[in-house]
């Protein structure tokens, strides 16, 4: 491939970063695009691997079909083959009418299995078979239906060590690995780090209208030596926060300094001292991580909602308590002429998620099953925040 055409393919896609690793990714994401062989993607968390899936799929002639993404780790065990294969009427307690399966959802498309090593072990072995006869049997139902998907899969832990262990089919995962694309921590591409802080910087000023005051070099040499284990979603989130905290000012190292999580500053990630550290340490490696994941998600609602719908009015907002209706009026003060000309306000975040939960429910009937869908979160997620927010289904 030319190097412009790596280009488009980098820009349309949204890759940023210049290191041969993700040139090598690229290369592949291209080779099996046009294909349906099974990929199995690895990498830690926040490294990418969904948007390599993504444009594995943008890149198939299957890209006008969806792309269903189903996160093995946040589905019950107990509901998980319903979720996956769909069911009959009837077929267990609650079963009130037949529904179709994520791999039905993704008929003419792609589905994208997450967090794959999380999926039981029965679960694995009718996966399997769905693999190998290309046909899905819902659960409670007798005649099986073939399906026309394809099949990407991810993970962020070593599968061949589960293999060994007994927690993941061996050939399940010889079947899952006919291509593997690594996707390497951001410790271990460090060249890329300041074209994503920038990329990310000036894509979160433009679209908040805030002015980027920019970093200084030596807050990027910090930011580059930083062990990133949240990978490329931690950096994004960090970028975002430390410009709004820093309201649009140059950025320099104390403030870097300052808003790095402790435990990993300390830490210098070119050394192999992660054995010595302490469990204490670890588990608050293992929180700030899933809070990393949390506030994706919330951030990714956000760049949803900013670039999809409108903003939403207060007056819609029944709900709204009065710290809430405080940090209306504070953004609404503070970022008052984002929408000068309406008597529509800058929301926080979660106001729009709130709005948008409410009108992906509106709209679904108040299927949550389909809510979930339509809003890329889990089904536990969601009933997690129906009740957070105290929303009437
Ligand atoms: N090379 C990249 N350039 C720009 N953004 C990236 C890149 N890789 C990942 N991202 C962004 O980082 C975030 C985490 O990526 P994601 O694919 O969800 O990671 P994973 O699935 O490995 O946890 C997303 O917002 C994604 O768009
Ligand atoms: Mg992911």
């Amino acid at each position: 491939m030319s190097n412009n055409q790596f280009l488009k393919i980098r820009q349309n896609l949204g890759f940023i970063g210049s290191s041969p690793a993700l040139d090598q990714i690229l290369r592949t994401i291209e080779q099996v695009a046009s294909t349906n062989i099974l990929v199995l993607i690895n990498g830690e968390s926040g490294t990418g691997k969904e948007l390599v899936a993504k444009a594995i799929h943008a890149l198939s002639d299957r890209k006008e079909g969806p792309f269903v993404v189903v996160n093995a780790g946040a589905i019950p065990e107990g509901i998980m083959e319903s979720e996956l294969f769909g069911h009959e009427k009837g077929s267990f307690t609650g079963a009130i009418g037949q529904r179709k399966g994520y791999f039905e959802i993704a008929e003419g498309g792609t589905i994208f299995l997450d967090e794959i090593g999380e999926m039981p072990l029965e679960t694995q072995v009718r996966l399997l078979r769905v693999l190998e006869n290309r046909e899905i049997l819902r659960v409670g139902g007798s005649a099986s239906k073939s399906i026309n998907v394809r099949i990407i899969a991810a993970t962020n832990r070593d599968l061949l060590e589960d293999v060994h262990a007994g927690r993941f089919r061996e050939d399940l995962y010889y079947r899952l690995n006919a291509v593997n694309v690594k996707v390497p921590s951001l410790r271990e591409r460090k060249e890329d780090v300041p074209l994503l802080i920038h990329h990310f910087a000036t894509e979160f000023c433009n679209q908040n209208r805030i002015e980027y005051g920019g970093f200084t070099d030596e807050a990027i040499d910090i930011l580059i030596n930083y062990g990133w284990p949240g990978n490329i979603r931690e950096l994004k989130n960090f970028v975002e926060s430390i410009i709004v905290m820093e309201k649009g000012m140059t950025i320099g190292s104390a403030a870097v300094r300052a808003r790095l999580p402790v435990s990993d500053v300390r830490m210098n990630t070119q050394l192999p001292v992660h054995i010595n550290r302490s469990n204490e340490e670890l588990e608050r490696e293992f929180l700030y991580r899933a809070l990393f994941e949390i506030k994706n998600e919330i951030a990714q609602l956000r760049e949803a909602v900013l670039g999809k719908y409108i903003m939403p009015n207060r007056r819609l907002m029944p709900g709204l308590n009065n710290i809430e209706k405080d940090q209306m009026d504070f953004v609404a003060n503070d970022f008052g002429r984002i929408e000068e000309e309406t008597e529509d306000v800058f929301p926080t975040v979660n106001q729009m998620e709130h709005e948008l939960i409410y009108r992906a429910l509106e709209k679904t009937g108040g299927n949550k099953r389909k809510a979930a869908v339509l809003l890329a979160i889990s089904e536990r997620t969601l009933y997690r925040k129906i009740k957070e927010y105290g929303l009437p289904f």
